[in-house]
């Protein structure tokens, strides 16, 4: 499946109930006409995805969101204005027009303005909204180049909308309101400390299995074919040394220990720039020779937390 920079193919793509893949800030969706079921359902059925995890549906401006919810909040509606677009996708209650299929029957919906030029000036063509999950089948990494969709989706999809390499690397930060407070249910893009300098203390409620507010948030997302293990290097290389290892860490090279393969996600120290390069790091080890892939536990603040999150999602228990 060849990628394509063509606004207007994907549109016409899109507008014949097709599934195209398109570029965000976060990673890469695959895209579905979220007022159409029957386009909806290609999308559950070319991830291979279980119906019970409801979509994040994207709109071109803040302004479109009150065609498809029945109301807002006013902490909501602040971080709305605040990180719009970008990595942030707000849970609001979901008018009639919203199919079922989208949300998972759940009364709410997950919904953003992507931060991508060639994504919002598809959305602001289109008389529709467009839902789209992660382009990669269900329970791998998510996709942050075009490649990585055409790699792994690419015979089932009617087109790729090529917007290049993903500028933040994770999924949008998800935020609800529960007893009148901002409770995040997704860690990502977004930072906590970011959220709370615009609203104040917010809550945390992030699913460890499976939790009704956000069916989608399992355990073992994300996940390599290799066996990803997330610990302190030192004891990890001694205790799997007769394997092939690859790294993942944040600063340090461990040039000291045998590893195969390694990817120091910022050795400059930004977590905000190994935010960006983990997935594809992921992705490159699991193509690689090596046998198993350690990652180091990053720094707990910021985006350290949402990587930690991908990381332990993607480990093997
Ligand atoms: O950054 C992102 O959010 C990317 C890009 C493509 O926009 N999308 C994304 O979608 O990460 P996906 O399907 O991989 O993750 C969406 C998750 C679901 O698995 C679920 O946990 C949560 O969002 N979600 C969606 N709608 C929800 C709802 N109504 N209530 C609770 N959780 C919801
Ligand atoms: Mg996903």
């Amino acid at each position: 499946m060849p990628t394509h920079p063509s606004i207007s193919l994907a549109k016409s793509q899109l507008e014949a109930g097709g599934i195209v893949a398109i570029p965000t800030e976060t990673v890469y969706g695959l895209a579905a006409n979220a007022l159409d079921p029957v386009a909806v359902a290609k999308i559950f059925e070319a991830k291979n995805r279980p119906f019970f995890d409801p979509l994040i549906v994207h709109v071109s401006a803040i302004a479109e969101i009150e065609k498809w919810t029945l109301s807002t909040h006013p902490k909501l509606l602040l971080l709305l204005k605040v990180f719009s677009p970008g990595p942030l996708t707000v849970l609001l209650p979901k008018n009639e027009k919203i199919p079922e299929l989208v949300t998972s029957g759940l009364p709410t919906v997950g919904i953003r303005v992507p931060n991508h030029p060639l994504t919002l000036e598809l959305l602001s063509s289109l008389d529709f909204p467009l839902c789209a999950p992660s382009a990669n089948p269900f329970g791998y990494v998510s996709p942050t180049t075009a490649q990585h969709v055409a790699d792994q989706l690419g015979d089932k999809i009617a087109g790729i909308l090529d917007g290049g390499a993903c500028s933040v690397g994770l999924e949008s930060t998800i935020v609800g309101i529960e007893n009148e407070q901002v409770t995040v249910f997704r860690l990502g893009g977004l930072s906590i400390e970011a959220l709370e300098k615009v609203v104040g203390k917010v809550v945390v409620k992030i699913a460890q299995n499976s939790n009704p507010q956000a069916p989608g948030m399992l355990d073992a997302h994300y996940a390599t074919r290799k066996p990803l293990i997330v610990g302190d290097i030192v004891s990890l290389v001694e205790k799997y040394k007769e394997e092939k290892l690859g790294l993942i860490s944040f600063e340090n090279a461990y040039q000291e220990l045998p590893f195969f393969e390694r990817k120091i996600l910022s050795p400059e120290g930004s977590l905000t720039l190994a935010a960006t390069g983990l997935f594809e790091a992921m992705r490159a080890l699991d193509q690689s020779d090596v046998s198993m892939i350690l990652a180091e536990k990053f720094p707990d603040e910021g985006l350290g937390r949402a990587i930690n999150d991908r990381l332990k999602r993607a480990s093997v228990k």
